[in-house]
């Protein structure tokens, strides 16, 4: 079982467990997370969702990159849309959702808590958007989220760079809404305190709060699906993805 959903009292509490990979995720995890969230997003008895990742290391590496390696454009754009398609439950279940980044999230890690309504860090997490290392863009909502979540100055640099932000830099910059450890129990807190409150006027306070994301957060998500598909026919992805799961700096010749 790698997608766990336990509960306590109104909060479901889901836990990514790939451990052996710092739980990045690969097709069948994906596919159960988004399988959950789907249920998730239409239980009543769940008032407030937290996500998190199992063990001490993780939150999420990522987009499996040993599964990517081998996609082909076409391929891409469905692994791309099922990352998205999990965002956007996240985003818009008319319940709030809360990360609990215990560790790395990178790259898809780093685009579900994005997408989580509030992002509480522990003081070893490590965020970021490394995909420009392998030669492709971030996939997930990286490249739409980011920004409206720290601002575009923020988000090119962070995107353009690839660099990793710890937990300080990442609560300085907005990424995270406070540090706490253990984390999860602060998350928990807030998740208590949340399914307490009126069902109904929180979700419309999350629907009205979605609105400033208008209509163009849409679109804008569907270019970063369309274009990290078209990207994985290029020699510099297949070479930026290969190299890791090589163990090797990549060398990109830039088609
Ligand atoms: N995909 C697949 N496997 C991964 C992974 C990933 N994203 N991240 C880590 N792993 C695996 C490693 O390959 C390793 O497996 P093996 O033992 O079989 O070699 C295992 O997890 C442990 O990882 P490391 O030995 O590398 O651990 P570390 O502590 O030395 O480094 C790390 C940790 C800095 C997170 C490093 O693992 C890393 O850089 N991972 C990749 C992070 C990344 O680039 N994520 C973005 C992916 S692209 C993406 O997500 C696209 C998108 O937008 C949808």
């Amino acid at each position: 079982m790698s997608i766990d959903v336990a509960r306590d009292g109104a909060v479901a509490v889901v836990t990514i467990d790939r451990q052996d990979a710092l739980n990045a995720l690969n097709v069948e995890t994906l596919t159960e997370l988004r399988d959950r969230l789907r249920e998730l997003a239409v239980d009543d008895e769940a008032r407030v969702v937290v996500l998190t990742g199992a063990g001490e290391k993780a939150f999420v590496a990522g987009a499996d990159i040993k599964y990517m390696s081998s996609l082909d454009a076409g391929q891409a754009k469905g692994w791309g849309a099922l990352g998205h398609e999990a965002g956007r439950l996240l985003e818009t279940m008319p319940k709030p959702t809360i990360a609990a980044v215990n560790g790395f999230a990178l790259g898809g890690g780093c685009e579900l808590a994005l997408a989580c309504d509030i992002r509480y860090a522990s003081s070893r997490a490590k965020l970021g958007q490394p995909e420009i290392n392998l030669g492709i863009v971030p996939g997930w909502g990286g490249t739409q989220r980011l920004a409206r979540v720290c601002g575009i100055g923020i988000a090119k640099e962070l995107i353009f760079t690839g660099r990793t932000v710890d937990a300080e830099e990442a609560l300085r910059i907005g990424l995270v809404n406070a540090i706490a450890d253990p984390v999860l129990e602060k998350a928990l807190e807030t998740a208590h305190e949340l399914a307490a409150k009126s069902r109904l006027a929180l979700s419309l306070a999350k629907e009205l709060c979605n609105l400033t994301l208008g209509v163009e957060h849409a679109g804008g998500l569907e270019s970063e699906a369309e274009q990290f598909g078209a990207l994985f026919s290029s020699e510099d992805a297949k070479e930026g993805l290969t190299a890791f799961v090589e163990k090797r700096a990549p060398s990109f010749v830039g088609r």
